[in-house]
């Protein structure tokens, strides 16, 4: 949760009079349980939790040391064993870290079960990896474990409903300044994600185009971001022609959200562009009904982008940081696009609509374009939950990842890989180029059975010209994300948590 407190203290533990206390046991190589702390060793060896916990990865086990006391002299009202299997040493970094964050995510689960407001946990040693990962992606884990969206829940029921944990308290035998930046960095990328999960999980009717102005303008007053916000009249002006034909049909104004973070030493600009379509109908060419109300979730891109910028807000990297959301729903109304019309868009390409169900292009094509021709980044990314076909091809396991530059890809690949958020290439070129072919127009807005997620991207790829470009396809991950103990049902946030990475790690000229 947002106002959740976190504290690195150097105490120890059996001091700790809060709701939960968690330590993490290891199975030794003879199968024995392992534990750093001395009085939990002495406890383990004097009971028989040996024969019932085997502390495999994940296992969980809650004791009440005040009710059956071994001893312990331990004050917390619960405590609670995490398991952590064998041993790490076999695991690579990146698995790790995601070890870290599920072990997090069943922490907030088990505070959740019993009321836990305040927690203390014992920081394990995971293996090769070092402390202060493990205790980002623990921070990480716990408070993105710790989510809930009850805003709209009758508030008689809000009150008895659990609030989520106060304060988690990191135990550690020294304190440092590089725990806390670990601590600190965790903590970002999660609150970051939580705002994106808030803003996917307003409805249609409670996140607009308006909102996703009004969202960054205050992002931008209490923050050192710029925020600017091209209306209709200005898209107008600038013949911004995709977003403009996919606001037709809707009373809903569109806006062209733009936000710019700026380092103290001039340096390179990086772009982010995010789908902002806060509902989609599909327009003239109507979506089935079953499952439409998911398509309030067609901002995610948007979300994800604008919520990062939080992040790049409080962390203030070195590098230029510039993200354009264009937003709109799409609508069916009496004045709406429809198939067969041809538009012209922001950089002067003309495009023929074949159905206006594939709307997230047009709009994004705009931004993209726009942005590019003023901000003249080092690298434009940007996320859209573009296609149905992406989840065909990849399930909800995986984002989909295209682009014109192998170095920016293989950034990425790395840094979705890191957070949690795995990606997966696939291919552009000239064949699928061709299916977007026009008779009437330059291009076509759908390229026909095959390859939907690519075409899509092939459409996007007009738009970039020279400027070394990636797509993130975060249709299957945006929600419905493979189920993990840190990912609640609903909008998971993906995309924000990989930005931040690829921002922590990126390195001036490295695309040369
Ligand atoms: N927002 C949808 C993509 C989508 C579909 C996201 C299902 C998540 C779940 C996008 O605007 C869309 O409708 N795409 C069409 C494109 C088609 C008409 C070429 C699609 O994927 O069916
Ligand atoms: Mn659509
Ligand atoms: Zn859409």
């Amino acid at each position: 949760m947002e106002s959740t407190k976190i504290i690195l203290s150097g105490k120890k533990p059996a001091g700790f009079t809060g709701d939960l206390l968690i330590y993490h046991l290891n199975q030794s190589k003879r199968g024995k349980l392992k534990c750093a702390n001395k009085t939990i060793s002495a406890l383990l060896k004097k009971s028989n939790i040996q024969e019932e916990f085997l502390a495999e990865e994940g296992d969980t086990l809650l004791l009440y040391p005040g009710v059956n006391d071994g001893g312990t002299g331990l004050s917390a009202r619960c405590l609670l064993f995490l398991g952590l299997g064998k041993n790490e040493d076999t695991k690579s970094e990146e698995e790790l870290r995601e070890s870290c964050r599920k072990l997090g995510g069943l922490i907030a689960a088990e505070a959740e079960r019993i009321k836990a407001g305040n927690i203390a946990v014992c920081l394990p040693a995971m293996g090769s990896l070092s402390p202060r990962k493990v205790i980002q992606c623990l921070s990480e884990g716990i408070l993105l474990g710790d989510y809930r969206f009850i805003k709209y829940k009758k508030t008689e029921k809000k009150d008895k409903v659990f609030k989520g944990i106060q304060t988690i308290t990191f135990i550690v035998s020294k304190t440092s300044a590089v725990l806390r930046k670990g601590m600190r960095d965790g903590a970002i990328a999660a609150h970051a994600s939580c705002t994106a999960r808030n803003m996917a999980n307003e409805p249609g009717n409670g996140w607009r185009a308006s909102d996703f102005a009004a969202h960054a303008r205050k992002l931008a007053r209490k923050t050192e971001l710029k925020c600017s916000i091209l209306n209709k009249s200005d898209m107008k002006r600038l013949g911004m022609g995709g977003i403009l034909a996919v606001n037709q049909g809707s009373v809903e104004p569109p806006k062209m959200v733009i936000l710019e973070y700026r380092p103290a030493k001039k340096n390179e600009t990086l772009l982010f562009v995010g789908k902002g379509l806060t509902f989609d109908s599909g327009g003239v060419s109507l979506k089935p009904s079953a499952g439409m109300e998911d398509m309030k979730y067609d901002m995610c891109g948007g979300a994800a982008v604008l919520s990062f910028m939080e992040g790049v807000a409080r962390e203030k990297p070195d590098v230029g940081v510039v993200a354009i959301i264009p937003s709109t729903d799409n609508m069916a109304g009496g004045g709406a696009l429809k198939p067969g019309d041809i538009i012209r868009h922001y950089s002067g390409v003309t495009a023929e609509i074949v159905n206006t169900d594939a709307e997230g292009r047009l709009i994004l094509a705009d931004g993209l374009a726009y942005g590019i021709k003023r901000f003249k980044p080092a690298a434009v990314i940007d996320l859209a939950t573009l296609t149905g076909a992406v989840i065909v091809s990849l399930g909800h396991h995986r984002t989909g990842l295209l682009g014109n530059n192998q170095k920016l890809i293989e950034r990425l690949l790395s840094a979705g890989e890191k957070s949690g958020e795995p990606l997966w290439q696939l291919p552009l070129g000239a064949e699928y180029s061709k299916q977007i072919e026009s008779r009437v127009a330059d291009i076509k807005n759908t390229g026909g059975r095959g390859a939907g997620t690519i075409t899509a991207a092939a459409y996007l790829e007009k738009f970039v010209g020279e400027t070394p470009w990636a797509h993130l396809d975060i249709a299957g991950t945006a929600w419905n994300f493979t189920k993990k103990s840190y990912i609640p049902k609903g909008p998971s946030g993906t995309g924000v948590r990989t930005l931040l990475e690829f921002v922590r790690s990126w390195k001036k000229g490295s695309l040369g």
